[in-house]
């Protein structure tokens, strides 16, 4: 069996994989995460290989605590602890400069290192037993929708995979990406908006174009379907009339279509129910997914941002 409740023996069982140089999936309040050991070179090439991930990608290191920042990185500032207190745990990803012991391989041949001390109580479990800092990427397929349910992972990468099956993610996208190496700067829109982040540490540059060659995890097409996306306004929604198109809406009714879902009109009911409501759009092998635009509004840039990536050409 490959998806377990995260109990006292799978956790075991999990951690024993991690200690072997193996990898696990596990949730988290963003989405479920494949994990290794930051510090095991071979186990960080194998998560490269199941994900078809490009190897100068670097990954997300997870900490149970503040405290373990010290094995990893240089560079804590106040502004840091400022943070820490405000966010952690939960979804937002420092990057500061990594520390020589850190292999090169885990942070994708980068100078830094990105960490994040996750709220979900099945990774924190997780991190407590194995007491070493775990290294985890989404775990999708490189370039493809995250997870958010265990059965996702598993209909991703298989049936070999350990799954921590800790139910759906609360946040549904991932977490905020601030480098913290010299101006505070947003590398990637995420669960916790900019304007907290301003409001905990003053103005922060927004730098999230659709590709930045300092974090290549934000090449332009990610999060995609197979079925090639399209964003529509509410009116041209309304006008649809295709029945080999799938139309993910939010106020308008399509004449015509293969099929309707409807999505919720809030912000973080919505980023809650994106990806799996992609996933199932994507099984119906339509020849099209149309997505109504969400309104503008700071409160819907990160969901934005996915969108626009999800039907990004490759
Ligand atoms: O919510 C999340 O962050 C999830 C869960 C599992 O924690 N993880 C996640 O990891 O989304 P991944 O690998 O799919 O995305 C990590 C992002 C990528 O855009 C990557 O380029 C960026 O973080 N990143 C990682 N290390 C970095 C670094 N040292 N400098 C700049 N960007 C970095
Ligand atoms: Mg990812």
């Amino acid at each position: 069996m490959t998806i377990c409740q995260p109990n006292k023996e799978a956790i075991t069982k999990a951690t024993t994989l991690l200690e072997e140089g193996g990898v696990v999936s596990f949730a988290t309040e963003t989405v479920y995460g494949l994990g290794c050991d930051t510090f095991n070179r071979d186990a960080i090439e194998t998560i490269y290989a199941i994900k078809n991930r490009p190897k100068n990608n670097p990954m997300i290191a997870h900490i149970l605590d503040v405290a373990w920042v010290n094995q990893l990185s240089t560079g804590w500032s106040e502004q840091c602890d400022l943070l820490a207190e405000a966010f952690w745990p939960g979804p937002l990803t420092i990057v500061l400069p990594k520390k020589e012991t850190v292999p090169a391989t885990a942070c994708g041949g980068f100078s830094t290192i990105a960490m994040r001390c996750p709220s979900h109580p099945t990774a924190r479990m997780l991190l407590a037993s194995f007491d070493n800092p775990i290294s985890a990427p989404s775990a999708n397929v490189s370039g493809h929708i995250s997870p958010t349910t265990a059965q996702h992972v598993e209909d991703e990468l298989g049936a070999e995979v350990l799954v921590l099956d800790g139910g759906p993610c609360e946040k549904g996208i991932e977490s905020t990406v601030l480098s913290m190496v010299a101006t505070p700067t947003i590398l990637r829109l995420g669960s916790i908006s900019t304007d907290s982040i301003e409001s905990c540490i003053g103005g922060v540059v927004c730098n999230t174009p659709a590709t930045q060659t300092n974090s290549p995890g934000t090449t332009s097409r990610h999060y995609a379907p197979r079925t090639p996306v399209k964003l529509f306004t509410k009116q041209k929604i309304s006008e649809i009339n295709d029945d080999t198109c799938v139309v993910l809406v939010l106020h308008g009714t399509p004449k015509r279509a293969n099929q309707t879902i409807s999505m919720p009109t809030t912000p973080d009911a919505y980023a809650r129910s994106l990806y799996a409501s992609l996933r199932e759009a994507d099984t119906t092998h339509a020849k099209c997914i149309a997505i109504e635009s969400p309104p503008p509004g700071i409160q819907w840039n990160a969901i934005h941002d996915r969108l626009r990536r999800s039907c990004a050409e490759e």
